[in-house]
């Protein structure tokens, strides 16, 4: 993989060659063909979708449906297994709101645990105290890692979903969720995976890991904002309801009745989010292009490389040394994460800093927050030289108080 041709698609890097992005978790820079491929759309079409009657809006229809196949390809899901959201919180919430409001029950149990973002672990806090059922949470290992182990102690038969993360997006570990699925689904209860820290960084075949939700965004996978994927088994779509009413979702309205189309439809309240599509669309093509064994392979070798770094750096306290992914959480002895993180902006590295909206895991790790370093394919060793430069002014500034 020749990295600096790839730099070539990133306006961020022609404009300042220096720059060390390195808060991937948080967001993906955007290549230019999706920016393109966005761009064509509002250029030559700008219309809307399903309702025209027209040549504009033939072809809009055209690329916007396109896109959900390119979608469905890319993880192995079904056409109309893939429902348009603004995002994984988005995709989360729709599964809790609906799946959980009509199927959950007083004295049923749900299982999260405390590695989630407050987005796969809030929405279901909130079913479990409405319905009265329980929440459960997997008790951790010692290196903050769910165990498969640790999740057959909380299993029950009264178990109806377990929510969870498929990658941590403090610690960056992979949850063993193969195991995990095949376990619930022997007990009747059904998977809701938090994928948007993973389905950008690795090779995701649903059919293969058999999960019965999968929720993404766009943003983070090379593709625009505000768009997003929620994954549903079609027997699921099907027999929930949705949790927006409509345009373009509704079949039938009459003054005493209404009906809906079916999945993926009748959870796309209103105009939907074409041009986000249409570009992530174009971002699947893109990382499929650039290949998910380089993409790890990349992200495992600047991890290794970091770690090394800043092992040697005294007061550097990391809290997930072993994980799989390229995420690095630490904290420098003495110093708060965001007076720190104001020392890496002036270098040009971009990192995250504070509890990453997973405060159950920040509490776990007994701490007010860690300063986060997150990898993608484009990234390269020269970052990593500014980064550690930056970890070690950030000591010495601050340490000097
Ligand atoms: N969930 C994103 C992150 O981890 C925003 O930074």
């Amino acid at each position: 993989m020749d990295i600096n041709k790839i730099r070539e698609d990133f306006y961020q890097f022609k404009d300042n060659p220096n720059l060390a992005y390195l808060d991937n978790g948080a967001s993906s820079l955007k290549p230019k063909q999706v920016i393109d491929k966005v761009d064509d759309y509002y250029k030559r079409l700008g219309v809307n979708v399903h309702r025209g009657v027209y040549r504009l809006s033939y072809e809009a229809t055209d690329m916007y449906e396109e896109a959900r196949t390119t979608i469905a390809n890319f993880i192995n899901a079904k056409f109309e297994e893939i429902v348009f959201t603004r995002g994984a919180s988005q995709s989360l919430n729709l599964v809790a709101q609906s799946y959980g409001m009509d199927f959950i029950n007083e004295g049923d149990e749900v299982i999260t645990t405390e590695l989630e973002h407050h987005s796969s672990h809030m929405p279901w806090f909130n079913v479990c105290k409405k319905k009265k059922a329980t929440l459960k949470y997997i008790e951790l290992d010692k290196e903050g890692r769910i165990t498969v182990e640790a999740f057959k102690k909380v299993l029950s038969d009264k178990t109806k979903v377990v929510a969870i993360t498929y990658v941590s997006n403090v610690m960056g570990y992979i949850t063993p969720i193969k195991e995990i699925i095949k376990l619930a689904h022997e007990k009747g209860a059904i998977v809701t995976l938090d994928g948007a820290q993973a389905v950008p960084h690795m090779k995701i075949d649903v059919k293969e890991l058999d999960c019965d939700f999968l929720s993404f965004s766009g943003h983070k996978m090379c593709g625009p904002t505000g768009i997003g994927v929620l994954y549903g088994k079609y027997d699921l779509l099907d027999k929930m309801d949705p949790i927006e009413f409509g345009g373009d979702m509704a079949d039938t309205v009459r003054r005493d009745s209404q009906t809906y189309k079916v999945p993926p439809y009748k959870f796309e309240t209103g105009t939907p989010i074409i041009a986000g599509a249409i570009g992530l669309a174009e971002a699947c093509k893109y990382l499929d292009n650039i290949g998910f064994d380089n993409i790890v392979k990349q992200e495992k070798y600047l991890r290794d490389i970091a770690i090394k770094e800043l092992e040697k750096i005294d007061g550097v306290i990391i809290y997930n040394k072993t994980a799989e992914t390229g995420i690095i959480s630490f904290n420098i002895e003495g110093i708060h994460p965001h007076d720190a993180a104001s020392v890496f902006d002036n270098n040009d590295v971009c990192i995250r800093a504070g509890h990453h909206c997973a405060q159950l895991i920040t509490t776990w790790l007994n701490t007010i927050g860690t300063i986060r370093a997150s990898f993608y394919f484009y990234n390269r060793e020269e970052d990593i030289d500014r980064f550690i430069k930056a970890v070690k002014e950030a000591k010495e500034f601050f340490g000097s108080f």
